[in-house]
């Protein structure tokens, strides 16, 4: 199958500075974390310029448990044969296979990134790792804070490693609200804030010494210095229940994952 990509209403010439660069004191999502990575542009840049050695990358430093914490992920959404789903700043696919598999041929699975790169590659696993199931995916560039879905339209949402990368997350979270049907799961995996000082240094640890050395060998030492400030700037699992709860959400619980290194937060409609 040829690389497909659904292109949205999303602007790809963004303008060069962020706007909010211009602001005299903008607000704490907006400033400037350790990396100088803060506006969309720059980090839609950031992820096209990794998508190549992303999933490697994600092998080995995770040791392949990412792909047990994804299939818990999908797992907690609730999806089931037939159900209509998003994959939110679905990079290269991990998470929209797995939902695939879970939605059968009689389902639907809609998976939006705003990195074309990011999209060509899960688009070119598609085809490597062919699947029959895997024709119920459609790729589809598109901002997150602002999805091209009418209300109600989604039996099932899973966020992967992407809340974080968000400038707005209560507004993702009022997003993920609106387009998915009263009652139904969305999963939302990422790093683990921790308010463990333990689990936080040894969190700290591996990032300085494993996770940025081994994307040093790929020549992105720089981009992967970004993830330590992202989850410093990240909420706690407390923050994340207690801001879905303010969206609107029902119910909303935060499972930590791999000894509190990961995070899994599931909220219903
Ligand atoms: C760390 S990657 C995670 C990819 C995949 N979900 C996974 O678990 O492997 C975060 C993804 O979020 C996407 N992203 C960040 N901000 C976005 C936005 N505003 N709209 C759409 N996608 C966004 C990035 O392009 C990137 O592919």
């Amino acid at each position: 199958m040829a690389f497909s990509v659904q292109l949205m209403p999303f602007s790809s010439t963004a303008p060069p500075r962020c706007p909010a660069l211009r602001r005299r004191r903008p607000p704490p999502s907006h400033r400037r974390n350790q990396t100088g990575i803060v506006c969309t542009a720059e980090r839609r840049e950031l992820f096209n310029r990794i998508a190549l050695v992303y999933d490697n990358l994600n092998d080995l430093l995770s040791l392949g448990q990412h792909r047990i914490w994804k299939k818990m992920c999908v797992s907690w959404s609730g999806v089931k044969k037939g159900d209509i789903v998003l994959d939110m700043c679905c990079g290269s696919g991990d998470l929209a296979f797995l939902l695939s598999q879970k939605v059968g041929p009689n389902g639907k699975v809609s998976a939006l990134d705003f990195s074309r790169n990011q999209l060509f590659i899960a688009s070119t696993r598609q085809d490597l790792f062919w699947k029959a199931c895997y024709e119920n995916i459609k790729w589809i560039e598109g901002d997150a804070l602002n999805l091209p879905f009418e209300d109600g339209y989604f039996n099932a949402i899973t966020v992967g490693y992407g809340l974080r990368n968000l400038i707005d997350r209560r507004k993702a979270l009022h997003e993920i609200f609106r387009v998915l049907k009263p009652g139904s799961k969305v999963s939302i995996l990422d790093f683990n804030k921790s308010t463990s000082s333990l689990t936080t240094l040894c969190q700290g640890w591996a990032l300085d010494n494993v996770v940025v050395p081994a994307a040093n060998v790929y020549g992105l030492s720089e981009e992967y210095k970004y993830l330590k400030s992202s989850i410093a700037e990240f909420l706690t699992g407390g923050e994340l229940e207690k801001l879905a709860r303010e969206v609107g959400f029902s119910d909303a619980r935060h499972y930590e994952v791999a000894a509190g290194l990961m995070g899994n937060l599931v909220a219903t409609r």
